[in-house]
């Protein structure tokens, strides 16, 4: 396949940006989509020019890391998958391919495509853990019974890679996907519940303070995420935090 690729472009987050026109040949169906890339960075290095700045790491969709906004769509048109477990084969010779960096206030552009999602730390810092006692007398982990349809749901929260695709898809660049996986995860299950209340509150809290907007109900977030997390998380997550506020002002 023979490709135009349309990137982004940015040297710093003060610089401003803008889209450069790139040409890439050879292509084959089986690359996957950052494989892509780095043809064209090995081409950009070679001709003496700064290659494209990405993210990635794991490139199994494990990671999270491989944030990129693919013709309009984060982690592109293929749904639950990741940028680099995207296929080449889902494009055609002679198309032109789009690739920004996810547009967020709370991801400022570090370079290029590259944006910092440290705002998710933050907020996994505010609440996101168990508290566990390792004083010796440490209870085994499978010695409180946890219901199967709890702890189904409890895993399927708990396969949010952190990957900010839900904050790229809102148009209001809300984080309530992410957020209320990482609270619901723990939520559901008992050795979560000591510090439920507190801990939504923090995470909520700090997802404010990260300039995330909220939700209105689009639903964008789950259909572009590429674990499917569930909008019932979000619905979850708002209970959790009335019935907290409810109670600390009794
Ligand atoms: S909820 Fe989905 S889109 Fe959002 S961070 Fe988690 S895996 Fe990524
Ligand atoms: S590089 Fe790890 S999920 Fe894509």
């Amino acid at each position: 396949m023979d490709l135009t690729l349309k990137i982004w472009r940015q040297p710093n987050q003060k610089a401003s940006g803008k889209m450069e026109d790139y040409k890439v040949s050879g292509i084959d169906g089986d690359m996957s989509f950052l494989e892509m890339m780095d043809i064209l960075n090995e081409q950009l290095i070679e001709g003496g020019k700064d290659p494209v700045a990405f993210d990635h790491d794991c490139r199994e969709g494990i990671c999270g890391m491989c944030s990129m906004q693919i013709n309009g769509e984060p982690h592109g048109p293929e749904k639950s998958t990741t940028t680099c477990q995207l296929h080449m084969r889902k494009f055609k010779d002679g198309d032109t391919i789009y690739i920004e960096p996810f547009r967020a206030k709370g991801f400022p552009v570090i370079k290029d495509l590259t944006v910092d999602r440290s705002a998710f730390d933050r907020i996994i810092q505010a609440g996101g853990y168990v508290s566990t006692n390792t004083s010796g007398n440490t209870l085994d982990a499978n010695a409180i019974p946890v219901e199967k349809e709890k702890a189904d749901l409890a895993f399927n929260a708990a396969t949010c890679i952190g990957c900010g695709a839900c904050v790229a898809a809102c148009p209001n660049a809300s984080a309530m996907l992410f957020v209320s996986a990482k609270v619901s995860q723990l939520a559901l299950l008992p050795q979560g519940r000591v510090e439920a209340e507190e801990r939504v509150q923090n995470m909520v809290k700090q997802m404010d303070l990260e300039e995330f907007g909220n939700c209105s109900n689009v639903g964008a977030c789950s259909m572009e995420c590429p674990k499917d997390i569930s909008l019932d998380n979000i619905a979850r997550m708002n209970r959790e935090y009335m019935s907290a506020t409810v109670s600390s002002r009794k």
